[in-house]
């Protein structure tokens, strides 16, 4: 296996074997609910629906990137795909990297399309790689491989530095995710990986024509604790370690982002563990909630698990819509808080 494709193999056994959370909170428990006593609604009549990329999903939920590189990823992926189908949530697979790079698409194929015929695919690539292959040919050839619906591109600067043979030129960024913007016909959705994004860079996106934000925010997994727990030396570990807690909280990056009112729509994620801390970033302005290392551990034990973890985020959520009154997402968006 290549060096990237054992990186990602330890990024995955990091996250599950190691203390690798932001000590810090997501800060989305200050939101508080009123607590409607007279709800005046039927529990099993609530609307969990939500239009995404011409898709209707059931529920207003994301499985995040995870994983893009090969063995036990293309396990995860498969299991992945398959159960967002048959809950008919989104999809968004690991960066690509490795496969258009090494040209070893194992796991990352059309058969994830197969396997996923009908709700929304994102394919995922890193800002910083963009620079290397930024040729239209090259983008186009991630989305075709899965016949993904968008492209997903990842800001992971602090991570990049902390780890060995990272990427750390990241001049001209803003510029390459310009072009793919204007060179693709699928949506370009931006994401950061666990830092959260600001609202200075998200206006600098929505000026080159990027339209859907994930903030993938502080409070979860901490790719500065995952390069700490990989790290060669004491000396890289204790630098990682330094910035375990770095980073915009996820409720933090939605409230800024909303309060820009530029019409971004904005996927909340980064730390999520409950279907009411989906809720409760819903109500901040997201329209979408993405869970990443939560459902990493179901996933890898298989279909039926990933599949009771995702419904039991959908039960808390409908809970959470019931007792705030609120029959549906577009009326839990207008939830009165305390
Ligand atoms: C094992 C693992 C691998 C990941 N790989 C990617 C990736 O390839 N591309 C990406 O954009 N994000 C990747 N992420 C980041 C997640 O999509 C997410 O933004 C981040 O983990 C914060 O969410 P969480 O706190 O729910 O884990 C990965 C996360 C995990 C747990």
């Amino acid at each position: 296996m290549s060096e990237i494709g054992h990186r990602k193999n330890d990024h995955i056994n990091a996250v599950l074997k190691s203390d690798v959370r932001s000590r810090k909170t997501t800060g989305l428990e200050a939101v508080v609910f009123e607590h409607v006593a007279l709800p005046e609604l039927d529990f099993e009549n609530i609307d969990l629906t939500c239009p995404f990329l011409g898709y209707t999903l059931q529920a207003p939920f994301l499985v995040s990137s995870m994983t893009g590189g090969l063995g036990i990823a293309k396990h995860i992926n498969e299991t992945i795909a398959e159960v967002c189908q048959s809950l008919q949530i989104c999809l968004a697979v690991g960066s690509q990297r490795i496969a258009l790079e090494e040209n070893q698409q194992d796991g990352l194929n059309k058969h994830i399309r197969r396997l996923a015929p009908s709700v929304p695919i994102l394919a995922n690539i890193g800002a910083a790689q963009l620079r290397l292959l930024n040729e239209t040919g090259s983008l186009l050839k991630l989305i075709d491989m899965i016949e993904a619906d968008a492209l997903i591109i990842h800001l992971n600067p602090l991570q990049e530095v902390l780890q060995p043979g990272g990427d750390k030129d990241w001049s001209g960024v803003l510029n390459q995710i310009d072009i793919a913007v204007r060179s693709l016909a699928t949506p370009v959705i931006v994401k950061e990986v666990g830092f959260g994004i600001s609202a200075r860079v998200a206006k600098q996106l929505w000026n080159v024509g990027v339209k859907i934000i994930d903030v993938a925010g502080s409070g979860g997994t901490s790719w500065a604790a995952v390069e700490a727990a990989r790290a060669p030396s004491d000396l890289t570990r204790e630098v990682a370690e330094t910035f375990r807690d770095w980073g915009i909280s996820t409720a933090q990056s939605i409230r800024m982002i909303d309060d820009l009112q530029c019409g971004i729509q904005i996927i909340a994620s980064g730390g999520l563990r409950t279907g009411l801390e989906a809720a409760q970033a819903i109500r901040l302005g997201a329209s979408l909630a993405g869970f990443a290392a939560q459902l990493l551990p179901a996933a890898v034990e298989g279909a039926e698990s990933l599949n009771a973890a995702i419904s039991k985020l959908m039960t808390e959520l409908r809970i959470a819509a019931f007792c705030t009154g609120s029959a549906s997402i577009t009326e839990l968006k207008r939830a009165a808080i305390l």
